[in-house]
């Protein structure tokens, strides 16, 4: 079984996916780590993450295991990179092999990304996309920001999310939108247990 997770930043799609896959026993990928990782490569070698070559070298040297555990893949500066490398043609091209290989290994999986039910994993058995109002969004982000007693500028954060969102669903390759045959989770005026249980009453009926 594969389940297909879209949606823009900080929608509630990784908490969601991360239950789901738990519920279903099926292994879990985060997609946006592999382009936070190739974002980072870029700028620990002090590079520009806009450089189509040296930016498809490291999306073509890059190691799914580990990404996971690396806290300074989830900081800002990581995400925001990350949006750059991945409006790089090449540099899809290269992670999308690892993605299909993932997702096809027992017992199935669930993905959340960007672009898993249109590109990824097109044939996917379920597929959603998780959104929330930009406001929301970084109220969240936000709060989850000052929980960890980290700098959180609610204004600030708006700004970056309005960008990514623009940068993300602009682009001309694999842009952010819904496949359509996905199921839409607006989670603006829901808290992740509403979601989850309604994201699940969909996969039930969609596999049941
Ligand atoms: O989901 P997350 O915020 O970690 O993703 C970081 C960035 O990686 C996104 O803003 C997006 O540009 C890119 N991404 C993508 N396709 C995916 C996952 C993430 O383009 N499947």
């Amino acid at each position: 079984m594969i389940i297909a997770i879209d949606g823009p930043a900080a929608s509630g799609k990784g908490t969601l996916a991360r239950r789901l896959a738990a519920h279903y026993g099926l292994n879990h990928l985060d997609t946006g780590l592999l382009y936070r990782a190739v974002g980072r490569a870029m700028l620990d070698k002090g590079l520009d993450p806009a450089n189509a070559e040296a930016a498809t070298a490291a999306a073509e040297a890059l190691d799914l295991a580990g990404l996971g555990s690396d806290p300074r893949l989830r900081e800002e500066a990581a995400g925001e990179a990350a949006s750059v490398v991945a409006a790089i043609p090449s540099v899809r091209a290269a992670l999308l092999e690892q993605q299909r290989r993932f997702a096809a290994t027992a017992p199935g999986a669930v993905l959340d990304g960007r672009d898993i039910g249109t590109v990824v994993c097109p044939n996917a058995d379920v597929k959603l996309f998780v959104s929330a109002s930009p406001e929301e969004r970084a109220r969240r982000r936000t709060d989850e920001l000052a929980g960890k007693g980290e700098p959180a500028d609610y204004g600030t954060i708006l700004a970056d999310i309005r960008q990514r969102d623009e940068r993300d669903m602009k682009r001309s390759v694999a842009p952010l939108a819904p496949a359509s045959d996905a199921f839409y989770l607006d989670t603006s005026m829901l808290g992740i247990e509403e979601v989850f249980a309604r994201a699940r009453a969909h996969v039930d009926l969609a596999c049941g």
